[in-house]
């Protein structure tokens, strides 16, 4: 996720882009840049860290000119540096390029264009689409967008200025999100509309494969393939807070509605002929892929959650022994870690001291450390020998969702690509569960469609001090991520609980209305499952319980029931988590709490 912004109009672009990028901050904060069009020639700027070091550079030399581009980076292909930053340009500084999205192909086309003798000053993908651009050059910029765009796979909003056309901006779009800002007699393009917001209500929202050619008094939207567009212009009425959120509440609203996103993005590109392959990323050869004869999953809170549902799926796929730990506790515990382990350190931010400190303490015992974490550049991802990215985008609530998600899809690739090393699944298995994997992002659009019967538990539950989570299997492991979400943002206590585990002492405490939220999607323990609902039933428990279509039988044990698309027992979790989310969320509404911002709590935790 970065943010993407452009004016062409009759003021100076350079504090209408960098007003822009400020509301588009929330999509990343890696390194921020400009180039903008002085008449003459394309004149860029761009920094590492915040805007505010961008604005620094540009208070000794701004940057004249009515037609410019703009961005801010969430880091993906490339640490955040002045390098990596965007805009991009080709060697002759004709074209300026921002981006928004991933050319899963840039490695082919890098390959490609060094082989014609351009030569790359960055890491990006997106450097690759400014050589590509001038490599097409035909003496029109519209034309040779539209056949660059054709050479290009993955996900892209782009914008692009070039200096011989110094009255036009094109903006092209697949799969990641791009708006036009109409204007009079000024034009605007960006990733979201806040950014545009202080200038113009109306909206053109471009679709997959359509394209816009801006000039200062009109806009014309086509397909890339060229044909016209006719689209109806929105009148945004959201006042700019709620812009900011995609028109949703809260962040944490916004970011679990981004979850089929999130998990597609984070599929992309690692999986070759119906079989995932992580070979690009991750180095461990097959010989020492095989070698390794135990892993440990070390995490904290959500991501330690994340890292429950590992041990089930590499011991299921790859039939490995994994232990899973909190990893403030790792440490202390004297862990058995030989050069034949490997730990798996999960972490969102790649910057939480408990996890930084595990994954040190491995490397000085000899294991290898594979890091999952959503953030490029981070500790983790430099510390660790094997990194393997969630492309969830920036989180910005504190309650985590969008990254448990990707960390489950990260963690389901690896465990498919070790089963394929080691040969412990066959390729008709592992073809059948990549095909469910890639079903999952519509799943979990499915799962979020029906949020009223969560919003009228959330009502139900609001007023109660206590209550309980309930599963047996991977089930168990997800009620404790639903468990954490509820108290972390509701501030009501709960407990997660094996269900077969409640007569061994926590029965005791289910008494005449008190709310058990029972998970129940593992067909292999459904029945046993269905014994522990009707035990808390028969002492008065009040149950929802939440089942997959078409598991009827529930309905006659408990007292509501939300029910999920079904799908192989190994990925229900992306599924299940969904309706759990959804109730924390809906529960700290209806109690008028701060969800974005808990009390307590900081969204990465650096301290021990
Ligand atoms: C809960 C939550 C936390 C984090 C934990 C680890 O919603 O977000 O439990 O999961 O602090 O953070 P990372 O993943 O950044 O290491």
């Amino acid at each position: 996720m970065c943010g993407i912004v452009g004016y062409i109009g009759p003021k100076a672009a350079q504090n209408i882009l960098l007003e822009g990028l400020r509301k588009l901050e929330y999509r990343g904060y890696d390194s921020a840049g400009l180039a903008v069009h002085n008449g003459e020639k394309l004149d860029v700027e761009k920094k590492e860290g915040p805007l505010a070091s961008l604005e620094e550079a540009l208070g000794s030399h701004p940057l004249p000119g009515q037609l410019g581009i703009g961005h801010t980076r969430w880091a993906t292909h490339g640490k955040p540096s002045d390098e990596n930053s965007h805009p991009h340009v080709d060697a002759k500084q004709q074209f300026a390029v921002v981006h928004n999205g991933i050319i899963e192909n840039y490695l082919e086309l890098k390959e490609e264009l060094a082989a014609k003798g351009y030569t790359f000053s960055s890491e990006t993908d997106t450097e690759v689409i400014a050589h590509l651009l001038a490599d097409l050059y035909d003496g029109d910029l519209v034309s040779t967008v539209r056949n660059a765009v054709k050479r290009m796979e993955g996900a892209y909003a782009l914008g692009v200025i070039h200096v011989q056309e110094p009255d036009k901006m094109v903006a092209v779009r697949l799969a990641s999100p791009l708006i036009v800002g109409v204007g009079e007699g000024e034009n605007f393009i960006a990733s979201d509309i806040p950014a545009i917001l202080d200038h113009t209500r109306n909206v053109y929202v471009l679709e997959d494969g359509e394209m816009a050619v801006i000039t200062r008094d009109g806009v014309e939207l086509f397909t890339t393939d060229g044909e016209p567009v006719q689209r109806e212009m929105l009148h945004v009425k959201w006042d700019a807070v709620t812009a900011e959120k995609g028109g949703y509440e809260h962040f944490m609203l916004k970011e679990i509605h981004e979850q089929p996103k999130a998990i597609r993005d984070t599929l992309a590109g690692r999986i070759k002929e119906g079989i995932v392959d992580l070979s690009q990323e991750i180095s461990l050869t097959a010989e020492e892929l095989n070698g390794i004869d135990r892993i440990h999953f070390v995490a904290c809170g959500t991501a330690y959650h994340a890292g429950l549902i590992g041990k089930a799926v590499v011991e299921r796929l790859a039939r490995i022994p994994v232990e899973v730990d909190v990893a403030s506790e790792y440490r202390y515990r004297n862990p058995i870690i030989t050069p034949s382990t490997l730990v798996v350190v999960v972490s969102q931010s790649g910057e939480t001291a408990d996890t930084l400190a595990a994954l040190r303490e491995a490397q000085k015992a000899g294991a290898k450390v594979l890091g999952i974490t959503n953030v490029v550049g981070s500790s983790v991802a430099r510390e660790a020998d094997e990194v393997l990215m969630t492309w969830a985008g920036p989180e910005i609530a504190v309650a985590s969702t969008k990254a448990y998600t990707s960390q489950l899809i990260a963690i389901y690739l690896f465990g498919l690509y070790l089963a394929r090393i080691r040969g412990t699944r066959s390729e008709a298995q592992l073809k059948e569960a990549t095909e469910e994997l890639l079903r999952l992002p519509e799943k979990v659009d499915n799962a979020l469609s029906d949020a009223d019967t969560i919003k009228q538990f959330a009502e139900q539950i609001k007023n109660h001090d206590n209550l309980f989570f309930i599963g047996r299997g991977l089930d168990h492991a997800v009620v404790m991520e639903g468990s954490l979400k509820l108290k972390e943002i509701s501030y009501i206590h709960s407990e997660a609980y094996a269900a077969g585990e409640l007569k061994h002492g926590t029965l005791a405490l289910i008494e005449e209305g008190i709310p058990v939220i029972a998970l129940a999607t593992q067909q292999d323990i459904f029945d046993k499952m269905v014994s522990n609902i009707i035990e808390v039933k028969a002492r008065g428990a009040h149950v929802l319980g939440l089942a997959q279509d078409g598991d009827t039988e529930l309905t006659k044990s408990v007292d509501e029931v939300f029910t999920i698309p079904q799908t192989l027992p190994l990925f229900t979790p992306v599924v299940a988590v969904i309706p759990l989310q959804l109730l924390a969320y809906y529960t700290s509404v209806a109690r008028g709490l701060n969800v974005d911002k808990p009390r307590n709590l900081a969204k990465s935790v650096t301290v021990e």
